[in-house]
């Protein structure tokens, strides 16, 4: 369809064809028969001879176009691709994406926000749009909402484990993954995200621990500190402060262990920053292996970053960079590489309900996914794009009621293309704020200040109340001025957020094509992605399983055969069923305990003590004081 097909005319189709009667219509919903299909009866012999001769051609055209299908894919009709569900038989490359906390919703938003901003026809669509396979279920073996360490354990080794594994099943052993299969295998491999390498997606890839808080543990492991010695040749993304001694600036190791040194050692050549990584030339001047570590904790949100670009690369930069690296790094190899990418923080702005952040966070994320398509398109080497979530965060609607009062069907994608920054960046702005000039002003100035700079400025918001700008400046202890700012858009856009948290919403897969994927088209389960990434590099992840639970790194007793997997979990902790009602159903209670599952926005918000939200979220605008007029 040409972009200037209007898409709402109504096409003509045999559904509403002028034979068809209203009886027939109803027919139809109620399964009853009509009486003019009675009537015709008479003619039903000539019809069904005719009918059979129709089978008839249409059997035999089926079957010239099958023969004539197989013979052109059989004599490479078209170079680089195979019959359905059919793989390259020599080498090849495999591009995992994951889209970390990305629902079906952050896609409808995402794509209204582009045509408005960008004043692009409705059926002007993203690329993953045109991509789209399938979707995936992603519960976890302890829980029907996924955490992302059992999330991306459900990819790395295609098994089901508890919130908070990493590479590690319910029954404290570790399970081999694609990527430590793949390397063995003689492929070359790499990690890209946006947010620390030691988070628990790249982390599940790259490190056995039997908890995602155990970063600085995930570090010495991706540099190849444990059994299996180093396994990944390429490293790009932030968490630099996990690899520094706890006597440097800008460590946040809690002990005096350098992890960058240790790399080094084992050969890593190493960049932390952005000339570093210009050095690398998009690739073609990088050494292998390589540590890339880019931010000291996350690469900013892509609609601050932006603003950056000179401190920080992009991931879509990184992405290329990644390719052009591993491709020329394998070039005389007879075996490609394995790499996973990820839009690491689509997730931290649904943990965050901060719409503005994730529009930026999921284009940026489309632009990847692009690059890596025209990566394959070009190279020579066959390979294919698998891309999916680990699950949805957020509980995110393109929807929300503000009053009792039965709802308008809108939302306004012009109030996110008003802002310029996240509501993190705000928040760091307005502490430094209050914690300096703002500290010793008036009431008045303050807030006259603060409605200037950050609403006016920062989020394009003319219309704050005072009750907000209170808000901001004294949001109490359970809540971050994060979501006071995140709020005050989402309200005004009419955004919904069920939870800070994450959902058990379905999540999406793309692929580069159906047919190359063909087992992850239609509805899967999360573990059947892992499935296919092993099967299409015909890996063998039982084997590196078992090399893992062969490896013991000291003579120990069999409880500590595994004390290389850090400190195991406490007995009662249930890690291989779901856990059960206890009556909580309290809006307003603050009391509710943190569970350990809970460790994903906790570690984000660093600053911020443990929040209970449901006093804040639920609120109706009423609550606020917000009547419109
Ligand atoms: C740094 O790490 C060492 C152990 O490696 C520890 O003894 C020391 O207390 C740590 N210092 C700080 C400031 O955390
Ligand atoms: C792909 O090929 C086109 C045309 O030759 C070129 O412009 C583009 O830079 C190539 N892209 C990559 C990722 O190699
Ligand atoms: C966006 O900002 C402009 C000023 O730059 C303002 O006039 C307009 O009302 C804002 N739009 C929305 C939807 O808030
Ligand atoms: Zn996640």
């Amino acid at each position: 369809m040409s972009r200037n097909d209007p898409l709402l005319v109504q096409r003509p189709s045999s559904d509403h064809s002028p034979e068809r009667s209203d009886a027939e219509e109803d027919a139809l919903l109620t399964g009853e028969r009509t009486r003019r299909s009675e009537s015709r009866r008479g003619a039903t012999f000539w019809r069904e001879v005719g009918l059979f001769s129709w089978a008839l051609i249409a059997t035999a055209a089926v079957i010239v176009l099958a023969v004539v299908y197989q013979h052109g894919q059989s004599t490479g009709r078209r170079e680089g691709r195979w019959a359905p569900g059919e793989k390259p038989e020599g080498k090849r490359n495999l591009v995992f994406m994951v889209s970390d906390g990305m629902g079906p919703t952050s896609l409808s938003m995402t794509r209204s926000f582009r045509q408005f901003q960008k004043d692009l026809p409705i059926d002007d669509i993203l690329v993953l749009d045109k991509h789209h396979i399938g979707q995936s279920r992603t519960r976890s073996s302890s829980s029907l909402i996924t955490d992302s360490a059992a999330g991306a354990t459900a990819f790395s080794c295609g098994k089901k484990s508890y919130n908070g594994a990493i590479s590690v099943l319910p029954d404290h052993s570790p399970c081999g993954t694609v990527l430590e299969a793949a390397k063995a295998a003689g492929y070359m491999t790499g990690l890209v995200v946006t947010t620390r390498i030691t988070d628990a997606t790249p982390a599940c890839f790259s490190s056995h621990v039997n908890m995602r808080s155990y970063e600085d543990l995930i570090a010495e492991h991706q540099v190849g500190e444990y059994p299996l010695g180093r396994q990944v040749d390429l490293i790009l993304g932030g968490g630099r402060c996990h690899f520094l001694p706890n006597s440097t600036s800008g460590s946040c190791r809690g002990d005096d262990k350098d992890i960058v040194q240790l790399a080094k050692s084992k050969g890593f050549s190493y960049i932390d920053n952005r000339d570093g990584f210009d050095e690398l030339k998009l690739g073609s001047a990088a050494q292998l292996p390589l540590l890339g570590l880019v931010a000291e904790k996350d690469i900013p949100f892509e609609i601050d970053r932006r603003f950056e670009n000179d401190v920080y690369p992009s991931l879509e930069e990184m992405a290329r960079t990644a390719l052009k690296a591993l491709s020329d790094a394998t070039r005389n190899s007879d075996k490609g590489f394995f790499i996973m990418i990820e839009g690491s923080r689509i997730d931290h702005a649904g943990h965050g309900n901060d719409p503005a952040a994730q529009v930026h966070e999921v284009l940026a994320y489309d632009r990847a996914f692009a690059a890596v398509l025209e990566f394959l398109e070009n190279d020579s080497t066959p390979g294919v794009l698998v891309s999916t979530s680990d699950h949805e965060t957020g509980g995110l609607a393109a929807a929300r009621q503000l009053h009792e009062s039965y709802p308008d069907y809108k939302w306004f994608p012009g109030v996110l293309a008003n802002a310029s920054h996240s509501s993190e960046h705000l928040e760091a702005k307005l502490h430094d704020y209050l914690d300096n000039e703002g500290n010793s002003a008036s009431a008045d100035k303050k807030r006259a200040y603060i409605r200037r700079e950050f609403l006016e400025k920062g989020l394009g918001i003319f219309d704050a109340q005072d009750s907000e700008i209170d808000r901001l400046i004294n949001p109490g202890d359970q809540v971050p001025a994060a979501y006071v700012f995140a709020d005050i858009i989402s309200r005004r856009a009419q955004i919904g957020w069920a939870t800070h948290g994450h959902s058990a919403a379905d999540v999406n897969i793309y692929a580069s094509s159906p047919h190359d994927v063909l087992d992850l088209v239609g509805n899967h389960e999360n573990i059947e992605v892992g499935q296919f990434l092993a099967k299409y590099l015909d890996l063998d992840l039982g084997e590196i399983t078992r090399k893992l639970r062969d490896t013991e790194t000291k003579p120990h007793a069999a409880s500590e055969r595994y004390a290389w997997m850090g400190e195991p979990l406490a007995d009662e902790v249930v890690v291989d069923e779901l856990d059960t009602y206890h009556g909580d159903f309290k809006k307003r209670s603050l009391e509710s305990k943190p569970s350990h599952e809970d460790a994903e926005p906790r570690l984000r918000l660093e600053r911020h003590s443990w929040l209970t939200f449901d006093s804040f979220s639920q609120m109706t605008d009423d609550e606020f004081g917000h009547h419109p007029t």
